[in-house]
């Protein structure tokens, strides 16, 4: 009893919290086709931060449409308020954010998430089917085109192992998936979603070799065609990308392709010789 109370005393405060982020009066009708992204000095800070730095100050970075960068940096060095930043769960204080010349905030926030997929670090399934639960990424998905997704995205060899296949049910009360099945099924719900764009939160739990390569190759088929960051803590999930950024204390400190990096000595060297020692020794 004592529990519920306290659990819905917490939910109640969230339900009546003003929301963060309110859609434009006369939104623009939605103009994203190709998701070429750009950052124009934009300035952030969390509102509760008790710092008080802003995070990014003056940020400027631009990515040209169909290009993959990897996102690395050290804990708290501001990768995933980047993302958040471009699908606006929060409104930056000065500055721009871009996507094919349209202003984010100038679009409602529903055409501005339809095109950006989005797989979080954790990603939430619902207490539902698998196969819906896949589907979430467009209702009109037929059966054989959910199980393409799953089948592109790694996630068909153990869905098929669950006891009842496609129909069994995940989420809080069901079948308990791990971290790295639950991000498979995240990625097949992202396939399904026409969206130019494309935002990735590498797991940070540690994954076995077997199941790294799974994501690395589900992503692969993902990114054809995309857009797309990837925030990354392994290296090696984005060594063959086109380009690299360095995220350190809310500023790019390097940005260039893997080898670029490597040959400036600088901290994604140190990195990747730290790591490749650890669990690259495939190659
Ligand atoms: N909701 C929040 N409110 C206040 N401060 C926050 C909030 N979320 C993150 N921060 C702070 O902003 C900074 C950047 O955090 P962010 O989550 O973007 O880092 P990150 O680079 O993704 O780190 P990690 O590699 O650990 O995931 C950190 O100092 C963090 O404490
Ligand atoms: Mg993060």
């Amino acid at each position: 009893m004592e529990e519920a109370l306290a659990d819905s005393a917490e939910m109640s405060e969230v339900i009546t919290r003003p929301p963060l982020v309110t859609d434009s009066m006369s939104p623009e009708p939605l103009k994203i086709k190709k998701g070429a992204i750009t950052f124009n000095d934009v300035t952030f800070r969390y509102e509760d931060s008790n710092q008080d730095e802003q995070l990014f100050k003056e940020l400027s970075l631009k990515i040209p449409h169909g290009q993959k960068v990897g996102l690395v940096g050290p804990s708290g060095g501001g990768k995933t308020t980047l993302t958040k930043l471009l699908l606006r769960f929060m409104d930056i204080q000065s500055g721009t954010i871009l996507i094919d010349q349209q202003n984010i905030a100038a679009i409602t926030q529903d055409d501005l998430r339809s095109s950006v997929a989005y797989v979080p670090q954790e990603p939430l399934l619902f207490h539902r089917s698998i196969k819906e639960n896949i589907a979430y990424g467009d209702l009109t998905a037929t059966q054989e085109e959910i199980i393409q997704a799953a089948t592109l995205a790694h996630a068909h060899e153990f869905i098929e192992k669950l006891p009842q296949g496609y129909d069994t049910l995940v989420g809080e009360r069901g079948v308990k998936l791990s971290g790295g099945e639950k991000q498979r099924v995240a990625i097949a719900r992202a396939m399904l979603k026409k969206a130019p764009v494309l935002v990735l939160d590498e797991a940070t739990s540690a994954l076995d070799s077997k199941s790294e390569k799974a994501i690395v190759s589900a992503l692969d088929n993902l990114m054809k065609g995309r857009t797309t960051i990837v925030i990354a803590h392994r290296l090696s999930t984005i060594r063959k990308l086109d380009r690299i950024l360095v995220l350190k204390d809310g500023k790019i400190s390097e940005d260039g392709s893997h080898e670029d990096l490597l040959a400036q000595k600088g901290m994604y060297s140190e990195l990747w010789n730290h790591q490749s020692g650890e669990f690259l020794t495939e190659d």
